[in-house]
């Protein structure tokens, strides 16, 4: 007599794939979400920065925009590597088109701003016009997306949070 094939319970697959609750997280508050604040704000004060300095012509200004931009970038890496540790723990994310969606375009956005802080390393005055100032503003439209895009993961999709996936789309 043949042994019959291993069964799967779909209720307890289902179940798995409801689990998407942050395990990078302190009291069940998710990392990722705390850091994200700061390399958005430091991208659009690169971007305030640069403006500036086109409009003024002060050196402090240039000057400003680079450090700002270099925070930016390390505290992108660092929010990015929290993201991915969810991305490649959390069965429920992982098994989420939308989480793959967030971690692609956070990852351009992580080589843009990589980009825009080296092109001014040595010479940060020289590097805002035209290019720096061009890359901010690309940077600050696609900060824009990534980050909304993020607010829909957990917001729409209830990704990171305590949930039993019954209000989910
Ligand atoms: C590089 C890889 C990244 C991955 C894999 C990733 C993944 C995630 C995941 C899984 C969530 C859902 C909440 C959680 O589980 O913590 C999330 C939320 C979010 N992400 Fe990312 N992320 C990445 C980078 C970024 C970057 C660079 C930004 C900055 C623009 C960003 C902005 C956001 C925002 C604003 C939220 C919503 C946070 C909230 O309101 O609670 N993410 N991300």
């Amino acid at each position: 007599m043949t042994t019959p094939p291993d069964l799967l319970d779909p209720l307890e697959e289902r179940r798995a794939l409801q689990d998407t609750e942050s395990k990078i997280a302190i009291a069940g508050h998710p990392l990722h979400a705390m850091l994200v604040a700061f390399p958005i704000a430091l991208t659009f004060s690169t971007l305030g920065a640069d403006l500036l300095y086109a409009w003024t012509g002060a050196p402090f200004w240039a000057q400003a925009a680079g450090y700002a931009m270099f925070a930016a970038f390390t505290m992108g890496v660092l929010a990015g590597l929290t993201g991915t540790a969810e991305l490649l723990l959390v069965r429920g994310i992982r098994n989420r088109s939308a989480s793959w969606t967030h971690f692609i375009l956070a990852v351009m956005l992580l080589s843009l701003l990589g980009a825009n802080w080296v092109l001014r390393i040595g010479d940060p005055e020289g590097a805002v016009l035209p290019v720096g100032l061009a890359l901010s503003l690309v940077a600050a439209g696609m900060t824009a997306m990534t980050g909304w895009h993020g607010g829909k993961l957990v917001f729409d999709y209830q990704i990171g949070t305590r949930t039993d996936g019954s209000g989910r789309p």
